[in-house]
């Protein structure tokens, strides 16, 4: 019997054939147990003898299954690790990655472009004070023009900055009274307008500040002119309209042409041809000398660019909103390739 058991556990090859044997020949009905039971019908002086060898033939029995369950588990894992390895020389999947926001790409176009013509960035709080945002701009308290910009108040004397402007102050009261000041500062404004394809309660603006001696609207004009070409093409035509801004004298409105509309159903520019994008001037001798600089001796140029207008333009789009609402088909087009 132990003979025939160790031949077939020889076969063997997975485990269930293996639990079948062990069955056979050690489970309850098996053919060791039955030999077991069978002793009672022996002659005593048989008993102890026949009773070492099948406990012998057990014990060899048990170590020949023990034997065999750990290599069928060992040839199991390594069948298991030979299937599951990893081919490293497999392609990966693709990443999604995502994409710079078509707005802050714009932004630093733009301010590449004024870096280059020798600007420095600033920087202002979006919660400003009411000194700040209109005061120092030339816009006491009780005067119309506030009306322009319908503003977010958070109590009396502080407000969400309705435009770039007030780093203008900032800038220059931090300067002292020293010259040149050239800056461009970017930054979010709020405004309480109702939203629309054009109107956004939040949007960009980029600020713009020149002051030095001898400054004129000429500089005004070739800084913005040469800012265009740089952004849309060597073709591209500024044109200023004459305008009012309680913190420049003059003052003007600045249209850029439109390349999308090509004459027909363009609602960028609402088939104008044009699009405007920015208000300027000259900073008012008041607004000088609030902040501590000599109108006599310095004058400056400003203007405060819209960046979503800019935006529009530059890639077509005919919904201000689509900036905000964060549609990945809208926002994937802008993959930097
Ligand atoms: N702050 C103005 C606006 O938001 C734009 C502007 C800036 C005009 C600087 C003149 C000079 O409408």
């Amino acid at each position: 019997m132990k003979q025939s058991a160790l031949a077939q556990l020889g076969q063997v090859a997975e485990a269930a054939q293996l639990q079948e044997l062990r069955v056979k020949y050690l489970g309850k009905k098996g053919e060791l147990t039955e030999l077991l039971r069978g002793m009672g019908s022996l002659i005593p002086e048989e008993r102890p003898v026949v009773g070492q060898l099948v406990n012998e033939v057990r014990t060899a029995l048990e170590d020949a299954f023990a034997n065999k369950q750990a290599s069928l588990e060992e040839a199991a894992l390594t069948a298991k690790l030979t299937s599951q390895s990893i081919d490293v020389t497999l392609p990966g999947r693709p990443v999604q990655a995502g994409t710079m926001h078509p707005l802050s790409r714009i932004i630093e176009e733009i301010e590449d472009i004024f870096i280059g013509l020798g600007f420095d960035i600033a920087e202002g709080p979006e919660v400003e004070l009411d000194h700040f945002n209109f005061e120092m701009l030339n816009l006491p308290k009780d005067h119309p023009a506030r009306d322009m910009q319908d503003s977010f108040y958070i109590t009396e004397e502080i407000l969400m900055r309705t435009h770039t402007s007030p780093v203008q102050a900032r800038t220059m009261l931090k300067k002292e009274g020293k010259a040149p000041v050239k800056i461009i500062c970017p930054g979010k404004v709020y405004r309480r307008d109702d939203d629309d394809a054009t109107h956004s309660h939040q949007f960009t603006q980029i600020e713009g500040l020149v002051v030095d001696k001898g400054i004129r609207m000429s500089d005004l004009k070739g800084t913005l002119l040469t800012f265009a070409r740089q952004m849309f093409g060597a073709n591209q035509q500024v044109r200023l309209r004459p305008s009012f801004f309680p913190f420049t004298e003059p003052s003007a409105e600045v249209d850029l042409q439109c390349f999308k509309c090509g004459g027909e159903g363009c609602r960028v520019c609402k088939q104008t041809g044009w699009i405007e994008i920015l208000g300027s001037g000259m900073v008012h001798p008041r607004v000088l000398q609030m902040a501590g600089y000599d109108p006599q001796e310095v004058s400056g140029f400003a203007f405060g660019m819209g960046v979503e207008r800019i935006a529009m333009l530059k890639y077509g789009v005919e919904d201000i909103r689509h900036f905000y609402t964060n549609d990945v088909r809208f926002l994937n087009q802008f993959n930097r390739s």
